[in-house]
């Protein structure tokens, strides 16, 4: 045995390491399917002969110990808390059920944290849609009482008051949106509306979507649903996926997951709690959710910056799952850019929308998880490849964005006088655009101070709308320059009348129309113009317009936003976006008590309090990549051309 394998062995007998991810022991995909489906449950009972102690057990083959939960009350929700453990009656497979085997000390800790914590609020997985209006229906009568006492005290009081109010009802009902599993808080529902009776999936906890959770928890020094969140989707990574036959690749991260609880294989008393991934097998359209790896990456960096607690990112098994991810993200393909190609819909964006090949969104959290993945990698043998591999992808990246996603007026300007058919190795109009396609809408658009990257570049084409999330994380990663990212800023002050009007912030800009919005949508009616992801206005986006102001000091931009949604977000709801060109209207499908809603309100209030921490988010450019940057602008294309060198190739 090696002294690899050995170290391996002892850390899993030691419990240090989850089993079923140490590639020495579990070769076959097969194996890691059993295990990871295996210790991903926990048991209950129902009948009352279990309620009086909640004690857990583990699964047979999983079972490496026993634990005991203590059953708590109090809190704000603690009668429906109480309720509910009475349904539940939860005989969870001790919490460690994360690593798969028994991880000792450490984890039973964390889980007893986390029992604690959930007793301490005293919520539970949030089924109750009715706890939510009932939340805030008090917050609203708590607000009119205020407003009443405060009778005649000037309105800066009380509009201060009303504003304390509705953060605070924010953070109530983000706390109502905890997910439970097995007791510990996993992740937050994507919504809770009680006036829709068509749930489809916003009952699920989306990676995306609890981002900004898991954020405004940070923020506030509650990190154990941030760590149990990324946890237990890595677990997920691994499990089984096919649509028709067909896998996607191993890291695959799944766009949203559910807690069931399910009856026991053959003990029809009792009942298991599983963990129901999707990964775009049951989602509309069948679409595989590109961002959510990246997006777990980035939240494991805040998580470490934020807590301190370098302990979770430095695991074998998050190291490989960080690996797991890069892997997918850096294989060769057939593509001659530096930008991940990908389908339409993969990302926020996740129904046609004409986004398909090399979103901008995708390529500013690509490059984003490349640099937070870098950070966090630690050196061992076998991951000097996939190091280097990551750098070179950096410095294309960042180049190729830099260079021709890049609009302003003088750009657009020389795009306008191009010439076309260039065959040769320099040519200034490489993927023949044709001036043509400068849409009207443009010319008239394009602010003479600021300038913005475009969505999307194909042989012969730019998408020149304008597509928030992806230039704001642009500027939060660096992908953008500090030039261009300035220039993003001073566009958004300028067209704050299109992007925000009356409510921040539009998802992209303009909407498709006519014919092209039937072409492009394929007819979706959800998607119509001005509604939706065709240029609806979104107020999760105010967290990441917030992180970008706060990096490049222009926190005033960041605080008219902020104020212009507070004045409509908890009297409408918290609706999930609005419509009309100036974001007039609720959304025509929107739910309300959307959870990324209130969790971006309240990361944003969180940050303009305290505008260095939106450090635990943003990237800076190293030395590195400006100086591999200078190189390729000033190296003559011609040179590059010739075999390839053999040193130059590496294994990813
Ligand atoms: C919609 C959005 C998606 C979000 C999900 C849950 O599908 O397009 O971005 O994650 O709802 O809120």
């Amino acid at each position: 045995m090696s002294m690899g394998t050995m170290e391996t062995v002892r850390h899993v007998l030691s419990g240090a390491v989850p089993q079923f991810l140490s590639s020495d022991l579990f070769s076959s995909n097969s194996d890691l399917v059993l295990y990871s489906r295996c210790h991903i449950k926990s048991v209950e009972r129902r009948g009352p002969r279990y309620l009086p102690s909640l004690k857990c057990s583990s699964m047979s083959g999983c079972r490496i110990g026993s634990y005991r939960c203590k059953r708590l009350g109090g809190g704000l929700y603690r009668d429906t808390a109480i309720d509910r453990l009475k349904l539940l009656s939860c005989k969870c497979q001790q919490a460690e059920s994360v690593g798969g085997v028994d991880t000792g000390e450490g984890n039973s800790e964390w889980f007893v944290d986390s029992a604690n914590k959930f007793n301490l609020n005293g919520s539970i997985n949030s089924q109750n849609n009715l706890e939510f209006e009932h939340v805030a229906q008090l917050k609203r009568e708590n607000e009119v009482s205020m407003s009443n006492d405060k009778a005649g005290t000037g309105t800066s009081t009380f509009a201060a008051a009303s504003v304390d109010s509705v953060e605070e009802e924010a953070w109530d009902l983000l706390r109502a949106s905890m997910v439970y599993y097995c007791g510990s808080p996993v992740g937050t529902i994507a919504a809770n509306d009680p006036t829709c009776s068509n749930v489809l999936n916003y009952d699920q906890v989306f990676i995306r979507d609890f981002i900004p959770s898991g954020i405004a928890f940070l923020l506030k020094g509650e990190y154990e649903i941030v760590r149990n969140f990324i946890l237990h989707t890595l677990q997920l990574q691994s499990w089984e996926k096919t649509m028709d036959c067909h896998s996607p690749g191993q890291g695959l991260m799944p766009a949203s997951f559910k807690v069931r609880t399910v009856p026991l294989d053959g003990d029809d008393s009792a009942t298991e709690e599983v963990l129901d991934p999707d990964f775009g097998e049951a989602a509309t359209g069948r679409v595989a959710p590109v961002d959510s790896g990246l997006w777990w990456i980035i939240l494991l960096r805040a998580y470490g910056k934020c807590s301190g607690d370098l302990s979770v990112q430095e695991r074998v098994d998050v190291q490989n799952g960080i690996k797991m991810i890069l892997r997918l993200c850096l294989a060769d393909g057939f593509d001659m850019f530096p930008t991940l190609l990908v389908t339409d819909g993969s990302c926020m964006i996740d129904r046609r929308m004409g986004i398909h090949g090399h979103p901008l969104e995708i390529q500013s959290l690509f490059y984003s998880a490349l640099l937070c993945a870098r950070e966090m990698l630690t050196l061992e043998n076998g991951s000097a490849d996939l190091l280097r591999a990551l750098n070179n992808r950096l410095v294309a990246l960042s180049f190729h964005i830099r260079e021709y996603y890049w609009i302003d007026m003088r750009k657009l300007n020389e795009i306008y006088r191009y010439k076309t058919e260039e065959y040769s190795y320099d040519a200034v109009n490489k993927f023949n655009i044709y001036p043509d396609q400068i849409s009207p809408w443009l010319v008239e658009w394009m602010p003479n101070k600021g300038g913005y990257l475009i969505g999307n570049l194909q042989p012969a084409h730019m998408d020149f709308r304008f597509f928030s999330l992806g230039n704001l994380w642009a500027v939060v990663s660096g992908l953008a320059t500090t030039a261009q990212s300035h220039a993003i800023l001073d566009l958004i002050e300028a067209k704050w009348a299109d992007l925000v009007a009356e409510m921040p912030f539009k998802i992209c800009y303009p909407a498709v129309e006519g014919q092209e919005w039937q072409i492009i949508t394929g007819r979706d009616p959800k998607n119509t113009p001005w509604s939706y992801h065709n240029s609806g206005s979104w107020p999760t986006l105010l967290w990441q317009v917030t992180v970008a102001c706060m990096k490049m000091n222009r926190p005033e931009i960041a605080a008219k936003a902020v104020s212009v949604a507070e004045k409509r977000l908890s009297r409408d709801k918290w609706p999930e976006y609005y419509d009309t060109k100036k974001a007039r209207f609720i959304g025509k499908q929107s739910r309300l008590f959307q959870t990324w809603s209130i969790a971006g309100y309240l990361v944003a209030k969180l940050l303009l309090v305290d505008p260095s921490a939106a450090k635990i988010l943003t990237t800076e450019e190293d030395s590195e990549i400006v100086n591999a940057f200078s190189c390729m602008i000033t190296s003559n294309p011609r040179r590059k051309r010739g075999p390839k060198s053999s040193k130059k190739t590496y294994i990813v």
